[in-house]
């Protein structure tokens, strides 16, 4: 059980031959840097269920890695219950991670991968005197470790500090981005300086201070098996046991991955595409299991997926993500309600939300909408969610308006569009209608079955409270979450 505070967290790539060709500028911060993830901020409470979704390449691994410890964090802070873990291994911050692959041993049973960790892992148990109290002394190993922990934070804090001198006095022609920069790694430098201090306590502390000792000795056969037949009974693979790798299907294999992460008990369970290996079927099978595991063991979870209707049937939040920036963390409803901009409008929910490129006018208690064919609808505004006041001044502004297709009606008064395909999917029926001139198609779809074929003439309305608006520059809504406009 644990939370977790993500502050300011990047993930910066260094060198130039390490830059996609095709990055989209903005993901790059500086020529040859690539900053697969920006200022990440999050709060993460004790029991969620947490997913990160995306395209492709958008951080979200990155991010889980650098959670688990596996990737360094280039800036920022991550704290798990309070505690700053940036300088902490992987090894102990007691959490479990389980990936697409499953990696389990194929010469090993199922048994015998779910132990194999619980085999190797040593547990403490206090040294005691022969009066029966713990031993306490001063540790030189921890003295070590942590020394030498705190050369390397130095040794990259005056590597910092020659790079900003370098900037300063360089004669790049483009000051402004050199000011950018050194910006940039002055606010690398100041976090990197708040760790050699804490590195510095701790070295005082285990310098003076007597630390309890422990053994290390191995789990008994008896506990081990304890734990692998309680995760065995969890994921019903009781009768698998015995089976290798080899005679198990993509679901069964998965559920020995889990089934390894479990036994360890760890404090947050991170989850990197798990299922995308495994059949459309059974991947929504293993998506109620992993949803059901998550309740019965209350532990925190982070999930990652591109797949964003695992993401809305699993997470109690979501973190919506693109080129390394968060676009919006939300529950899955508020998502699809209320998406404060057009990227996470058109990603959550299928078919896609329909996008029209279109000018908004107040026009007393009506906004007036133009296509760019020209045609006009006159919206109510007291049933539209609230928009700001700026785009109802009486002048025209450009927008995107978004609608999805379940939320157009056929109405021979509406505007008009032609039927290009007709889609029956039984319990609805999509419409594949385009205005004049415009180069897509927009999908309505309706709950009867009609006779229009393709090629027709159709009217179609928007239902108002449904309606979203996104200004045309900056793709972000310009709707609050409440209904009405004065
Ligand atoms: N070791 C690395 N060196 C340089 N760039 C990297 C490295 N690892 C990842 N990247 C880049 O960082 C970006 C984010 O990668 P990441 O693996 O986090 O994406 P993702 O969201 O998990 O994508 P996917 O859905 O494909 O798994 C990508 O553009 C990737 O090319
Ligand atoms: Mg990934």
């Amino acid at each position: 059980m644990a939370k977790l505070l993500l502050r300011h967290v990047y993930k910066v790539y260094a060198g130039v031959g390490k830059v996609k060709k095709n990055a989209k500028a903005e993901a790059k911060k500086r020529s040859g840097d690539f900053v697969a993830v920006k200022d990440f901020n999050m709060e993460i409470n004790d029991g969620e269920f947490i997913v990160f979704v995306g395209p492709s390449g958008c951080g979200k691994s990155t991010t889980l890695r650098m959670i688990a410890g596996l990737e360094d964090i280039s800036g920022g802070e991550l704290y798990i219950d309070d505690q700053l873990v940036n300088d902490v291994d992987a090894k102990d911050r007691d959490i479990a991670m389980v990936f697409q692959s499953y990696a389990l041993y194929p010469h090993l049973t199922a048994y015998d991968n779910i132990a194999f960790g619980l085999k190797m892992r040593k547990i403490p148990v206090a040294k005691l005197d022969k009066d029966g109290n713990q031993v306490a002394k001063i540790d030189n190993k921890k003295i070590s470790e942590t020394a030498k922990k705190l050369k390397k934070l130095q040794k990259e804090n005056e590597a910092l500090a020659k790079d900003i001198e370098a900037l300063k006095s360089s004669d790049k022609l483009d000051r402004e981005q050199a000011e950018a920069d050194i910006r940039y790694y002055s606010e690398k430098k100041a976090l990197l300086e708040k760790r050699i201090e804490e590195a510095e306590k701790s070295l005082k502390y285990y310098q003076t201070t007597p630390v309890p000792q422990f053994n290390y000795v191995h789990m008994s056969k008896e506990e081990i098996d304890e734990k692998v037949q309680w995760a065995a009974g969890v994921l019903g693979i009781e009768e698998l046991l015995d089976s290798k790798p080899a005679e198990m299907s993509g679901g069964q294999r998965q559920r020995i991955a889990l089934g390894r992460a479990m036994v360890r008990g760890p404090k947050v369970f991170l989850l990197d595409e798990p299922l995308s290996n495994l059949d459309a079927k059974l991947r929504t099978a293993m998506r109620a299991e992993i949803v059901k595991l998550h309740n019965q063991l209350k532990t925190t979870f982070i999930y990652v997926t591109h797949d964003q209707i695992e993401a809305m049937t699993m997470g109690t939040r979501i973190v919506v993500m693109k080129l390394g920036v968060i676009q919006q963390i939300d529950t899955p409803t508020n998502l699809f309600d209320y998406p404060d901009n057009k990227f996470v409008a058109g990603f959550i929910g299928t078919p896609q939300m329909n996008f029209f490129e279109s000018e908004i006018k107040r026009e007393g208690d009506k906004l007036n909408v133009t296509f760019k064919d020209g045609q006009n609808v006159s919206l109510k505004l007291s049933e539209l969610r609230s928009i700001q006041d700026e785009y109802l001044d009486g002048k025209p502004h450009s927008v995107y308006l978004g609608v999805r297709g379940e939320n157009i009606r056929l109405d021979e008064s509406g505007i008009k569009a032609t039927l290009t395909i007709k889609e029956v999917l039984g319990n609805t029926t999509q419409l594949f209608l385009r205005f004049n001139g415009e180069d897509n198609d927009f999908i309505v779809s309706v709950p009867e079955r009609n006779d229009l074929i393709p090629g027709d003439a159709v009217g179609v309305s928007f239902t108002e409270k449904f309606v979203h608006l996104f200004d045309r520059e900056s793709e972000l809504s310009i709707m609050s979450r409440e209904y009405g406009n004065k």
